[in-house]
């Protein structure tokens, strides 16, 4: 089976060899730090993000996530099943804003998260404000096989625990050392995000009261890098798919939702491809941004050009990332560092 992937892989570089020399690294006039992107016309092809703000040093894990995803495509042609594979494999490791590593909410203890699959035969569902998982990306696919679209809250808690997903809080040390700077930065009036003057304090909303001692932040703190991790893939029969996984945003009201488990915001497949988007979700939201993407690709433009051009028109106060796959190839933009990983591998 190995050898037989290594025949896949190889088969399809050489082919890419052949028909095109662009996959290029961004040209010097490319106004963004991140705008990569390459043809890949046979064959199936994983792309996976890290989330905006992840730093080069992790594109081993994306790279990592990738292969996994394509390791599974070269087994079915269920697009769907490879974009589970890259997006499960970047839920179990802590440093990822997703799963395991997912953010601490405000109230210092609680993580929801949001998760959302779509697939080009239009397949849909999601889970927001989902807690006590440790893979909301496999509870939004066994929403796929209900008669909903969305579950959300206690709801989707219990119904991931009523299908047998076990009973946990998916946290680690470094989501922890992650919330208190982002403490810290609140308390410093740089949270960002509308929060250096909003007055959260008057809106609590969790239950209970503001914790003792939130004036102060004890213990280490750590890097406050990455955001939402997403995976899009092309099947070898050319069909497509997308998963999108977030712990959302540490400063953040009890049961904000962002935009990953919103239709046609932060993912979006169909006939002409797939797209996965991270950054800022307010914003994500308000353009709609993995459908605009997509509708850039159907209307003729190649997965990395639709992806610059919608990085390019965020607003660049608001990070942003996108990652896309259409017929001809495959698309990586951001406007912050981020990593990312492609396979079969073109990036060694
Ligand atoms: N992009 C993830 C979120 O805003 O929740």
């Amino acid at each position: 089976m190995k050898m037989s992937l290594r025949i896949l892989s190889l088969l399809t570089l050489l082919l890419l060899a052949a028909c095109s020399s662009d996959a290029d690294q961004s040209s010097d006039s490319e106004p963004l730090p991140l705008a990569v992107g390459g043809a890949m016309a046979f064959g199936p092809v994983a792309v996976t993000h890290g989330g905006v703000g992840s730093p080069p040093e992790w594109m081993p894990l994306t790279q990592a996530a990738a292969d996994s995803a394509f390791v599974r495509l070269s087994e079915t042609t269920d697009a769907l099943e490879g974009a589970l594979a890259g997006t499960v494999a970047m839920e179990n490791i802590p440093v990822f804003n997703a799963g395991t590593g997912a953010n601490i909410r405000l109230d210092g203890k609680t993580i929801q998260m949001d998760a959302a699959v779509m697939t080009s035969a239009g397949g849909f569902a999601a889970v927001a404000v989902i807690e006590r998982v440790k893979h909301p990306i496999l509870v939004a696919r066994a929403v796929m096989d209900t008669p909903h679209r969305m579950l959300a809250g206690d709801g989707a808690t219990r119904f991931a625990h009523a299908m047998g997903f076990a009973d946990v809080v998916p946290t680690c040390p470094e989501a922890e050392a992650k919330f208190r700077q982002r403490w810290r930065n609140l308390l410093a009036g740089k949270a960002g995000g509308g929060y250096e003057t909003f007055d959260w304090r008057r809106a609590w909303n969790f239950p209970g009261p503001l914790p003792a001692g939130a004036d102060s932040v004890t213990g280490p703190a750590g890097p406050e890098t990455g955001d939402t991790v997403g995976t899009v893939t092309r099947a070898s029969d050319g069909s497509f798919a997308v998963t999108l996984s977030t712990g959302g945003t540490s400063i953040t009201l009890d049961g904000r939702v962002g935009d990953v488990p919103v239709f046609g915001c932060g993912s979006f497949a169909g006939p002409a491809g797939a797209v996965a988007c991270t950054g800022h979700g307010e914003e994500i939201i308000r353009q709609m941004l993995a459908r605009t993407v997509y509708n850039l690709m159907a209307d003729g433009l190649s997965a990395r050009d639709a992806a610059v051009r919608a990085a390019e028109a965020f607003p660049a106060e608001w990070s942003v990332g996108i990652i896309a796959v259409d017929a001809n190839g495959w698309g990586v933009a951001a406007n912050r560092q981020m990593a990312y990983g492609v396979a079969p591998d073109v990036l060694e």
